[in-house]
């Protein structure tokens, strides 16, 4: 059994920006503070995988947001390469088994754990129909795919704090529940449809919290996340 996660060891910061000068800054800034990095497609397409590794070398946790989804060749060849990086996180779309498998194949016994993303919090009732999924509830087929991803022993699933319950509920202790859309109370929430404070997205079960711009975006980043973490603690 390996050692309880400290509130630092919970915050990941999401480096949401376009390019490696900027994400650079960010980290000196944020410096000790902050151990854990979620580098996501935007800045993959501006040098960030090498940024990536680079992060992985000065000491911390990297997760990689790719949201893999395609044939599970495709799938299992690309984690397999991404579990030679060494980095610690990667994401796919938990949409349906073979995808799953398929990411569990590549990634083999190696380091890297995998995180299935049930459905984009992005997407509600009529986006599910335009797709076809007439019968279910968003809610419904987060916990539907929270099932599948437990059976083909995905390490974590992302969800919303809103979800975090019924999905802790599905799939028990022992995966881990990822969950964005973090903000301090008062906190200016952006885009995100739906917002929780740390405090409440980790007594609603989340174990990893992913925070982007109430930290990228702070006159002071350190401080902010500084903020954060402390709530996490106070949390846990
Ligand atoms: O800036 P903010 O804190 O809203 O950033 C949240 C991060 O979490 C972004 O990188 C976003 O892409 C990611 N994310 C999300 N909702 C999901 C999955 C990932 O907001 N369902």
């Amino acid at each position: 059994m390996s050692a309880p996660l400290s509130a630092r060891d919970r915050l990941f910061v999401a480096l949401d920006v376009a390019s490696v000068d900027r994400a650079r800054v960010l980290v000196t800034a944020l410096g000790d503070t902050v151990s854990c990095y979620k580098v996501g497609l935007e800045l993959l397409f501006g040098g960030g995988l090498e940024f990536a590794q680079g992060l992985k070398a000065a000491g911390k946790t990297v997760f990689l947001d790719m949201k893999l989804l395609d044939i599970a060749n495709t799938v299992e060849k690309a984690a397999a390469n991404i579990a030679s990086l060494g980095l610690d996180y990667l994401t796919i779309h938990g949409t349906d088994s073979k995808t799953l498998e398929a990411a569990a194949r590549g990634r083999g016994t190696s380091r890297l754990k995998l995180l299935a993303v049930t459905v984009l919090t992005s997407l509600e009732k009529p986006d599910l129909e335009q797709q076809g999924i007439k019968d279910m509830a968003p809610a419904d087929l987060v916990a539907h795919r929270a099932r599948l991803a437990r059976a083909a022993r995905i390490d974590g699933i992302v969800a919303s704090g809103h979800e975090a319950g019924l999905i802790r509920a599905e799939v028990g202790p022992g995966v881990l529940i990822v969950t964005p859309g973090i903000r301090l109370a008062g906190g200016v929430a952006g885009d995100q449809a739906r917002v929780m404070t740390p405090g409440k997205a980790i007594a609603a079960g989340a174990d990893l919290l992913v925070v982007g711009r109430p930290i990228t975006e702070a006159d002071d980043p350190r401080a902010a996340a500084a903020a954060f973490i402390a709530e996490i603690e106070k949390a846990l």
